[in-house]
Parts: C-alpha cells; structure tokens; sequence
C-alpha cells in the first residue's frame, strides 16, 4: 500500500542507482509522484500538481481512465503473454479501429504492424520505405524529432535530441560518435517565427513564381541535388513537437505535392499528434488541407494513452500489397503485447464514444484565445501557435526586433545552466502555482495537457504562466 511507502527509501534508491535524462547526480532532485489523477500528478505529501505537459505529450484520455483500466485487468486474467505471431482477438480489433474505423473513409491505409515504442515506429517505418523503394535515403527536417534509435535518432535534428551529453563546469558537449546520420538529408524546418531560408510569412507565399514556401523549394532542392534516385521518403512531424513547432497551413500540403513530384515516399510521424493533440484525429488531416494522402504514418503515446507502452506503423494498400507478397524477417519480442493491446482498444473506443477528438478542438479554441490575451499583456511573448491541446510560446527579448534570450535558439545543445533560460524561469514559477509546464528548447514554452483537461485547470493554467511571464517581462528590453 502506498501509504507504507518509505519516501525517503524511495528517494535514495532513486538518486544512488538511477541514470537520470538531463541532468548531472549533483543537479539531481528527485520528485516523488505518489499516484495520478485526471490531470494530476500527486506527491506523497498531498501536493497536487496539474500537467500541463501531459507527461510527454501522451495521456490524450487522461489520467486512470477507469476503462482503459478495467480493460488491462480483464486482459490480465486472460493472457500472460503471446508474442506476434499468434493472433489475438485485441490486436486483430486495434489494426480493425486504426484501418477500417478511423482511416477507412481516406482509403489510403492498407495495414498495421504493431511496436512498442515511437522511436521503434520510426525506425520499422524507415525499414519498410527502404524495403519498399529499393532506396536509401530518408530526408528529414532541422529541429525535427522521432526518437532515440539508430535511425530515429540520426533523423533527429534538433539539437537538444540527439543523444549527446553536455556538461557545463567545461563547457563539455559530446555528440554521439558514429551515431547513423549517414542516409538522411537535411532540409529546412517550417519554422516561420525564425526562418532559416531568410524570408517572413505570410509575404514568403508570392515570394515564387509558382506559390511554393521558401523552405518547402529549398526541401526540394535538396532531395533533388542529393539525387531522388537514392531518396526512399521524406519524414515530417505534421507540428514539431520537441522542436516545437507549428507550422503553417501551406507546408505539409506543399511538402505531400513535392513527395508526388519527386517519385518519393511521405512518412507523417504522427507519435506525439497522432489521437487527437491537434483537434483531428492525425495530425496530417489538422494540417494537411484534407488533401495529403501519406505512404506510412508512426504512431505510439495516444494509441493507448500510455497507459501502457505500444506503438505502430500503418502502412498503404500499395505497401501492404507489396510487403504481403513477400516473406519479411523482421518481428520485436514484445511488440503486439495482448495486454498493450486490450488498453489500445479500450482506449481508442474511449476516445470515439466520448467524442474526445472534436471535443479537444473545442478546448483549444479556448486555451488558444486565453493565450493571445497572454500575448497581448506580456512583452515577452513574441509568438503563439498551435490547435487542440499543443501550443508553441516563443518567448522573446524584444518584441519588435524578435531578439530571443538564448541566441543558439533550437540548435543550443543544454551545455550552459538550464536555469538561465527564460523557459526554465517559466516553469520554476509555474511550479509555485502548482502548475507543471514544459519546453524542450529554450525560448520556447511546449504546452499541452490531456485532451479531456477541464475549463477550470486551463483558467488554472493561465493564471500561473499570467505569472511567470510576468517575471521574463522584466528580462525585456
Ligand atoms: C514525433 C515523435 N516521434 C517519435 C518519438 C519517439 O517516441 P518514443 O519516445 O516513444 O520512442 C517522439 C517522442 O516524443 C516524437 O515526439
């Protein structure tokens, strides 16, 4: 029982035997969550602390939703374990919702196979698109991110993702040595509050002859320069979520035309906006323009709302026929898991009956015009963007010039004191509110909660980052 639950015991296993992400021992300071609620994480002491990161962007149902749990126990009692290759009636019904109930009016989606993991859908989706062309390249993006693999991690570009280390006492950083970027190309992010190509939006849309974005020219210019004989695909976040990014509505439709151009295949990497973050059930149909068809989608966090970990890959007709038609020595100990698979029903069939997806647009709607009242009081705040339950803060020195506080912006690698930077600032304050934010990159605040967070805690959320922005306003010049 939790409430013989030695804290302290807990907090020195925790420091002596853990390696922890992004911090040194001495920087280390444990925090014990006791249990979790709706949009809670609760301490053993009582604090109740609301997430406005949602973990990682992947409890889209919420918090101990009593039938995705009832479901991982009913499956409990059924199954110990059965690995992929026999089938269960769970992951029969999960490929059934993801081809037939959600995907099955586009009719592009042909077949799924199951991983554990979102880095490990990446990496099964990159095999496939090179499986399947004959080729080996995959393009990616700056500030992009799909995981901590071999190839997931060589696709990663931004900065703070790669998997190196850094220290600050000697300015130390150390990116992994060998790590696979060999057979990506890199092109330019859709990152219009900082354009890497040099142009503004919305004036960048006459900036060519034929209407293509800069950046999305540029892209193909790339591939084309690299060779598209050796390009099997072209792998984009439908928004960027370490990277932080929301892009405009012209990209990813632009991007899909460039892929049916070029001969090469789109990978929409759908981990983190996939099941709803963005108000539509796919990220790719918030910001594809109901025209962008893609070859192969990712998917993990919001399949089972990370009650348990399972991820995927959905492949199209054209893909599956081809990879049916062949013998493929390729299967994961674990991917499949009946009882990943009992939560992943039970939580998508969650998601339809409580029509959560446009219900989450609805919120965002809301949270977003609360924002832009942020935007207008706070000089800091420079730029907001995003749908449903993701929202990209950039945080800014100076308003008119758009001069940011860290200067490297996404491509810093965490090397100097995180405490320094106006989004640490952000969330410690926050904290003093009870309120959990989060930020990959420095300038830029990440937030998104569960996809069922009441009016009530947005208010609560506002009234925390009124605050905290509060506090950078006097960084401003
Ligand atoms: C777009 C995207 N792809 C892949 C991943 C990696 O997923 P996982 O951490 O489950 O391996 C993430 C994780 O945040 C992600 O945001």
């Amino acid at each position: 029982m939790s409430n013989k639950t030695d804290w302290n015991q807990v907090n020195e296993w925790d420091s002596k035997y853990l390696l922890h992400p992004f911090v040194t021992a001495e920087e280390y300071k444990s925090c014990p969550i006791e249990r979790t609620e709706g949009d809670y994480l609760i301490m053993p002491d009582g604090t109740r602390l609301l997430d406005m990161f949602n973990q990682l962007y992947c409890v889209n149902s919420g918090q101990n939703v009593p039938e995705i749990q009832n479901a991982i126990k009913e499956a409990l009692d059924r199954y110990g374990f059965v690995w992929d290759i026999y089938s269960t009636d769970y992951k029969a019904e999960v490929a059934k919702i993801l081809v037939e109930d959600l995907l099955g009016e586009e009719g592009w989606a042909g077949k799924v196979r199951f991983t554990n993991s979102g880095g490990e859908s990446v990496e099964v989706a990159t095999i496939i698109a090179r499986l399947f062309t004959g080729k080996e390249f995959i393009a990616t993006r700056e500030h992009s991110y799909h995981g901590i693999s071999g190839v997931a991690v060589g696709l990663n570009r931004v900065y703070a993702g790669r998997s190196h280390i850094s220290r600050e006492s000697d300015k130390l950083v150390k990116q992994v040595p060998g790590q696979g970027y060999g057979a990506t190309i890199k092109c330019p992010a859709p990152l219009c509050y900082r354009c890497s190509v040099g142009h503004t939006y919305p004036e960048c849309k006459s900036a060519l002859p034929d209407g293509k974005l800069p950046c999305v020219h540029t892209t193909e210019m790339f591939i084309r320069n690299h060779g598209v004989d050796q390009v099997a695909a072209m792998i984009t976040e439908p928004a960027f979520g370490a990277g932080t990014i929301v892009p405009p509505m012209e990209y990813l439709p632009q991007i899909y035309q460039m892929t049916r151009r070029l001969g090469i295949l789109m990978i929409v990497d759908e981990v983190l906006m996939g099941f709803g973050r963005l108000g539509t059930w796919f990220g790719y149909q918030k910001m594809g323009g109901g025209e962008v068809k893609p070859d192969i989608i990712t998917v993990a966090k919001g399949l089972t709302s990370s009650s348990i970990g399972a991820g995927a890959v959905i492949v199209s007709k054209e893909i599956a026929k081809f990879m049916d038609s062949v013998r493929w020595n390729h299967v994961s100990t674990f991917s499949g898991h009946p009882i990943a698979m009992a939560a992943a029903v039970a939580n998508l069939k969650y998601l339809i009956k409580n029509d959560i997806i446009n219900k989450a647009a609805e919120k965002g709607e809301y949270f977003g015009s609360k924002l832009r009242e942020l935007q207008e009081k706070h000089k800091c705040v420079g730029f907001i963007g995003g749908y449903g339950m993701f929202w990209q803060v950039e945080l800014v020195k100076n308003k008119e010039t758009k001069e940011p506080f860290v200067e490297a912006d996404r491509n810093t690698a965490f090397a100097d004191n995180p405490a320094s930077k106006p989004v640490a600032m952000v969330l410690n304050k926050c904290l003093e509110k009870g309120v959990l934010l989060g930020g990959f990159v420095p300038n830029t605040l990440r937030i998104g909660a569960s996809l069922t967070i009441s009016r009530e805690d947005m208010d609560k959320a506002i009234d925390a980052l009124d605050y905290a922005l509060s506090a950078v306003d006097e960084m401003c010049e």
